[in-house]
C-alpha cells in the first residue's frame, strides 16, 4: 500500500519510522516531512491544509491511506473532504469534523463531557456578548482561576492565574479577539484541579478500540515545571502511577463512556483519541481530549508498539478493527528534546548539528522535529529540534539512554530540560 503522512515533526518522523517497517508498505510519502525523514519515504512539499492539492497528489501516486499526525486538517473537516470526494477512495485516518470538535472547541468538549457524566472540573461557558457575565463568574470559582479559549490556539489557550485583576484582563483580551482571534471569542472557564497528568491513548472506530502505551510529558520549558508552556520538553512510557487499578476507572469512566458516548450524539469517530488526564487522589479526570497522537508522547510511545502500525491503521478504516492483535514492549521509553536557543521565544535556525552519527552502543534512536538536511549535513530548523528516544528495561534506564545521547549531540545554543521523569521516579 502506498501511504501518505501529513505532518513534519517528531511526532511524524516516529511515525514514518515505524511505518516503514510494515510489511505491507510499498511507498511511504511524507508532507512536507523533515530532514530526518528523507531516508524512510520521499518528502513532499504539500501545503496539508489545502485538501485539493493532497487530493491531487493521492491520486497521482496511487495513495491508499492518508494519516494526519496534527489537528488542524482535521478540525478543518480533511476526512469530510475525502468522503465527499469523487476524485479518489483513499482512507484517511482520523476522525470527521464533528468529532475532531472534541479537540477543536473546548466547549464542544465540556458539554459532551458533562452530558455523559465523564470526570472533568466543573465549568462554565462564556461568548464575546457575556464579558460582564463572565468576570462576574469569577466569584463562583476559587484561585488558581483556569481560563481557556475555545479554538485552538497551538497548546498556549490556557491561562492559569492566582489573580482576579490579571482572569479578568486574560477573559477581556479573549473574548474580545484580542488574544487568540477567533478562536478566543468563546470561553471556559473552570475549576482548577491538583494532580499529576498522564495521556492516554485509544485507537477506535467508534465500536470498539485499543489502547496504546500511556506517556506522560513535560511541557515547560523551565526545569521543576517551571516557565513558559511549550509544545513539549520531554516524555515517558510507561508512567509509574498509571496502575492497572488507575486504568481500569480510566477505561470504565472515561474511555468507554467517550466512545459510547460519541456514538449515542451520532457522531461517526474513525481515529484516535488522546485522553489528557489529571489524577485527582486516585481517580481519574479529564483535562482536555485531542483527536490525534500527542508530540513528544508519540516518539516514546510508538517504539514500544510491536505489532505492524500499517495493519492497525488499514484494520482501524476497514472496519476490522475487533481482529487486530495490538502488542506492546515491556520495556520502556523515555525522550528528551533539544531545543533552539530562545525557544518557545524566539530562535535562530540553520545551526549545523553535529554528533547524531556518533552514537554507536546506546540504545535509543534520534527521531527529528525541526531540522533541514543540506549536502549530508543536518541543520536546526525549528524551535523543538530533535527528540532523543532512550530504550530501557524502566524508564530509569531509558533516560539514562536519552541523556548519553544529549551529551553527545551538539549546535549552537541547544538547550535540554535535564529532569525529565524526575518528579515520577523520585529523582529530583
Ligand atoms: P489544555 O490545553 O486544556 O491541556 O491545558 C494545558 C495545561 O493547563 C494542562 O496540561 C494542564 O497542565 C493545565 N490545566 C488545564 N486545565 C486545568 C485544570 N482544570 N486544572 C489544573 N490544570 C489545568
Ligand atoms: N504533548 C501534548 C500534545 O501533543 O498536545
Amino acid at each position: 500500500m502506498n501511504v501518505l503522512l501529513l505532518g513534519s515533526g517528531g511526532r511524524e518522523h516516529a511515525l514514518a519510522w515505524k511505518l516503514s517497517q510494515s510489511s505491507i508498505l510499498r511507498s511511504l510519502h511524507i508532507a512536507p516531512g523533515n530532514g530526518g525523514m528523507e531516508s524512510l519515504g520521499v518528502n513532499v512539499d504539500l501545503d496539508i491544509m489545502d485538501f485539493a492539492a493532497v487530493e491531487r497528489y493521492a491520486k497521482r501516486n496511487d495513495i491508499g491511506l492518508i494519516i494526519v499526525g496534527s489537528e488542524a486538517p482535521l478540525v478543518a473537516g480533511i476526512v469530510d473532504f475525502f468522503h465527499a470526494s469523487e476524485r479518489t477512495n483513499v482512507m484517511v485516518v482520523g476522525p470527521n469534523k464533528k468529532g475532531a470538535q472534541l479537540e477543536g472547541s473546548k466547549e464542544f468538549a465540556k458539554d459532551f463531557m458533562w452530558r455523559h457524566n465523564i470526570p472533568t472540573a466543573r465549568y462554565r461557558s462564556f461568548d464575546h456578548t457575556e464579558v460582564a457575565e463572565a468576570v462576574k463568574a469569577l466569584q463562583e470559582f476559587r484561585p488558581p482561576f483556569v481560563i481557556k479559549a475555545d479554538g485552538l490556539a497551538g497548546g498556549k489557550g490556557v491561562v492559569i492565574t492566582e489573580s482576579v485583576s490579571e482572569a479578568e484582563n486574560v477573559i477581556r483580551d479573549m473574548l474580545s479577539g484580542t488574544a487568540f482571534k477567533d478562536a478566543g471569542r468563546k470561553i471556559v472557564i473552570e475549576e482548577f484541579l491538583e494532580g499529576k497528568e498522564v495521556s492516554m491513548f485509544a485507537v477506535t472506530d467508534g465500536e470498539s478500540f485499543h489502547l496504546l502505551p500511556s506517556a506522560k510529558d513535560y511541557k515547560r520549558i523551565g526545569e521543576g515545571d517551571t516557565g513558559l508552556n511549550t509544545g513539549g520538553m520531554g516524555a515517558i512510557s510507561p508512567v509509574p502511577f498509571v496502575t492497572d487499578e488507575f486504568q481500569e476507572k480510566a477505561l470504565n469512566q472515561i474511555i468507554i463512556p467517550t466512545i459510547k458516548g460519541l456514538k449515542k450524539d451520532g457522531i461517526s469517530y474513525c481515529g484516535i483519541i488522546f485522553f489528557g488526564l489529571i489524577r485527582v487522589g486516585s481517580d481519574p479526570y479529564v483535562i482536555e481530549y485531542n483527536c490525534r497522537l500527542g508530540d513528544p508522547e508519540t516518539e516514546v510511545i510508538i517504539p514500544r508498539v510491536k505489532s505492524d502500525l500499517l495493519h492497525l491503521f488499514e484494520s482501524l478504516c476497514s472496519g476490522l478493527l475487533s481482529e487486530y492483535d495490538l502488542v506492546t514492549d515491556e520495556r520502556a521509553a523515555s525522550t528528551v528534546i533539544l531545543a533552539s536557543a530562545g525557544y518557545p521565544g524566539a530562535y535562530e535556525t540553520k545551526k549545523e548539528i553535529s554528533g547524531i552519527d556518533d552514537l554507536e552502543g546506546i540504545d535509543g534512536m534520534v527521531f527529528h522535529a525541526g531540522t533541514k538536511t543540506s549536502r549530508n549535513k543536518t541543520y536546526t530548523n525549528g524551535g523543538r529540534v530533535l527528540a532523543l528516544t532512550g530504550r530501557g528495561t524502566d524508564v530509569e534506564d531509558a533516560l539514562k539512554n536519552s541523556y548519553r545521547m544529549a551529551e553527545k549531540i551538539q549546535f549552537d545554543g541547544a538547550y535540554y530540560r535535564k529532569d525529565i521523569g524526575a518528579d515520577i521516579l523520585d529523582l529530583a
